[in-house]
């Protein structure tokens, strides 16, 4: 377990704690999770501080999501943060989709909710269905979303792309949009800092390793910091996968696969073996959260 108390010390001190962690020799995806989860509530403020800003980054990622986002599709947001982005795309999106979004970070997804109820597209927010959950593992049946997004949140997950990418490929029946940083075209300072950061890099190069078909690629106008320019990333999923999306589409265990089934404060799978609990309304679909119940 780590000390909390000792690490948001040292973020408020202005250290960098993905670093503390990689020198201890922890886990990243620990790492990661804690200096995001430390962080909770400065998306929210960065967005009031520069709304003109957030405006125009969202409106152009919406407007980009809209010529591939159907009537009645479900769209997966991984990696959501504090729901800021995709608050600030929702407008751009057809009525009648299924919106699901997930981070490492339950504080992060907490503060997210109060935005969305304020800044997100009325109807979306109501319907948005917010869970805890790791690219690694995503708590959804394969092939069950019809198009699967990221905004820099693979970012932080350098040496793991491929894995990352082969999940988001899984659970997508259509299409997979990244918007992410762009190492290829990078300049050598921006270079340097991506690879200081621990930030991931070719992502064309692990696309097609993952298995997906990278249809189009391009530069977005409206980035926040020159040195971490953004780079979108069409993915299409092969033919012979399209579209088996679901309506209402099931949590699943993920450690074993298994369907899901929800008990007041609770998901639990019999054949899987572990229950997952809810947190403020929240289902918390970690595999390192699961609690061995075997019989209900
Ligand atoms: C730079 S923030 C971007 C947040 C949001 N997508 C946005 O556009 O504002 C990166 C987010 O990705 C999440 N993240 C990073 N790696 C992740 C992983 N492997 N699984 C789930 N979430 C992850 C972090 O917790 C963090 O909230």
């Amino acid at each position: 377990m780590v000390d909390i108390k000792r690490l948001r010390d040292a973020y408020q001190r202005g250290e960098n704690i993905t670093q503390k962690f990689k020198e201890s020799g922890l886990n990243t995806l620990q790492g990661i999770e804690v200096a995001y989860d430390l962080q909770s509530g400065g998306y929210v403020q960065g967005v009031y501080k520069d709304l003109k800003g957030f405006k125009a980054y969202t409106s152009e990622m919406g407007e980009i999501l809209k010529d591939h986002v159907c009537s009645l599709d479900s769209v997966l947001d991984c990696g959501t943060g504090e729901l800021t982005t995709l608050s600030g795309i929702s407008h751009y999106l057809p009525n009648d989709i299924e919106l699901l979004a997930f981070d490492l970070s339950l504080s992060r997804i907490n503060v997210g909710r109060r935005f969305a109820a304020r800044a997100m597209r009325g109807d979306l927010a109501v319907k948005l269905r917010t869970f805890v959950a790791a690219i690694d593992r995503i708590p959804l049946p394969d092939k069950s979303v019809n198009v699967v997004m990221t905004s820099h949140s693979l970012e932080p997950n350098f040496g793991r792309e491929q894995q990352l990418l082969q999940e988001l490929l899984r659970v997508s029946c259509r299409k997979v949009i990244l918007f992410e940083p762009s190492w290829e075209n990078n300049t050598d300072d921006g270079r340097s800092r991506m690879e200081r950061l621990g930030y991931i890099r070719d992502l064309p190069k692990h696309i097609e390793a993952a298995g997906g078909y990278l249809k189009n690629v391009f530069p977005l106008q409206n980035i926040s910091n020159p040195l971490n320019p953004t780079n979108c990333y069409i993915i299409e999923v092969s033919q012979g996968d399209i579209n088996q999306s679901k309506i209402d589409i099931p949590f699943v265990c993920p450690i074993s696969g298994e369907h899901l089934n929800h008990f007041g404060n609770y998901l639990w799978s019999e054949s899987g073996g572990y229950a997952y609990p809810i947190i403020e309304g929240i289902p918390i679909l970690r595999d390192k959260y699961a609690i061995l119940m075997t019989l209900k």
